[in-house]
């Protein structure tokens, strides 16, 4: 079984964005440091676009090979002509409303999310599988979530868009990992206790 893992910026108050959920302000957190934790642990999670920028294309994947998302947060890469932001994975965008990807790299799935984000994880392999956001997405798949990996930025938002949008249910995790860093970022990793 291959992991399904929620690696997500969340503010201190437990938000991964504005009530709409924009969410470059966290970017400007990502000092040398944190880029160098980034690059030798999770390179596979920097968009294409950003990779080619800071000349890491080459870098191997480390954490996963296949990637899923939602249609709005794949929205904020169509607004910028991108229509294979993480070309170096399998892509998967949830939608119901897009009825032709885009871009042949970038599989839609329209029906039994569940159903296929199941096959995924039963696909054999070293790697899993990177659920990216937003909120509604993961709020979907939160049953399917076998590992959470918070970056934790050090800012409240005081209101947001929550990290899962989905109804109240006590889900349990057991702390895996805790990881520091100089200017206040703290990265979480936690294993669903099934
Ligand atoms: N902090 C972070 O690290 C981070 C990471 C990622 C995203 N974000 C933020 O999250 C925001 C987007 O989150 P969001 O909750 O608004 O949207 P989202 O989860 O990205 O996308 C929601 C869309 O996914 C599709 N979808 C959801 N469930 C589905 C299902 N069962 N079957 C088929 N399609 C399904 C629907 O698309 P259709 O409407 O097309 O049917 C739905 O409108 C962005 O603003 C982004 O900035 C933050």
């Amino acid at each position: 079984m291959r992991k399904l893992t929620y690696f997500i910026a969340v503010s201190i108050d437990g938000f991964i964005g504005g009530p709409d959920g924009e969410a470059q302000f966290f970017t400007e957190y990502v000092d040398e440091e944190f880029l160098e934790f980034l690059k030798a642990e999770f390179p596979e999670t920097l968009p294409t676009n950003g990779r080619r920028m800071l000349g890491l294309d080459d870098l191997e994947n480390q954490q996963f090979d296949t990637v899923i998302q939602g249609r709005a947060s794949y929205d904020i890469a169509l607004d910028l002509d991108v229509t294979s932001p993480y070309a170096h994975m399998r892509q998967f965008v949830a939608s119901r409303s897009i009825e032709k990807s885009p871009d042949p790299a970038v599989e839609i799935v329209s029906d039994d999310l569940v159903g296929r984000v199941r096959a995924l994880k039963e696909e054999e392999g070293p790697l899993g599988i990177y659920l990216c956001g937003g909120s509604g997405l993961a709020g979907e798949l939160v049953d399917e979530v076998d590992e959470l990996v918070l970056k934790t930025y050090p800012v409240v938002l005081g209101s947001g868009m929550p990290m899962f949008a989905s109804g109240f249910a006590l889900t349990e995790f057991e702390l895996d990992s805790v990881r520091t860093f100089g200017n206040g970022i703290l990265v979480r990793r936690y294993s669903r206790k099934r």
